[in-house]
């Protein structure tokens, strides 16, 4: 009886995977990106401050710290994740150069993996530290899109 039910289970899951496979390969691959379980993500970060200092930054999430990156002007630092089953993936970071010391989560699922965000889903999501914004590019090359420092 048991073993039944799990058959029964296990097929349905495959089926479901199945249909999730299908429509990812549909269409415009990068605007299906959402519907994947576990998205794969990569995330650059580029010392892009005016000033040319050395930027120091920090990126944690609730299981992994990614350890005090110095990065010179024009340097970059980048990681790799699959967000959550649940899509509630956050990595949070400081950013520092001398004077000052910023706050902001560079990877949100509810913004970065989100078919109705205003910015949309990236998949390659780049980052340009400036010293009033941190900006993510956007994936067709338009204008990249600044925010504004967490507080
Ligand atoms: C896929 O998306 C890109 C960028 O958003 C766009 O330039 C391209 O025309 C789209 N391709 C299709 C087949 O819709
Ligand atoms: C950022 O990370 C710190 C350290 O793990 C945590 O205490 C804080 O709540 C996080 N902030 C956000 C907005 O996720
Ligand atoms: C996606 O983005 C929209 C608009 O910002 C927001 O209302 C919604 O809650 C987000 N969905 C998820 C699953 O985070």
């Amino acid at each position: 009886m048991a073993s039944s039910t799990n058959n029964h289970f296990t097929s349905v899951l495959l089926s479901f995977l199945f249909i999730l496979k299908k429509l990812s390969s549909l269409g415009n691959h990068s605007s299906n990106d959402g519907i994947l379980l576990f998205s794969p993500k990569h995330v650059v970060i580029y010392n892009t401050l005016t000033s040319r200092a050395t930027l120091v930054v920090h990126c944690v999430n609730k299981e992994k710290d990614l350890g005090i990156q110095k990065l010179p002007i024009g340097a970059s630092f980048d990681f790799r994740f699959r967000v959550n089953l649940r899509k509630t993936t956050t990595y949070n970071c400081t950013f520092e150069w001398p004077g000052s010391i910023e706050k902001f989560d560079i990877f949100r699922a509810d913004r970065d993996d989100n078919e109705t965000s205003p910015i949309g889903i990236c998949r390659e999501c780049i980052w340009y530290i400036y010293e009033p914004a941190p900006c993510r590019e956007k994936r067709d090359g338009g204008h990249s899109i600044c925010f504004t420092w967490d507080r």
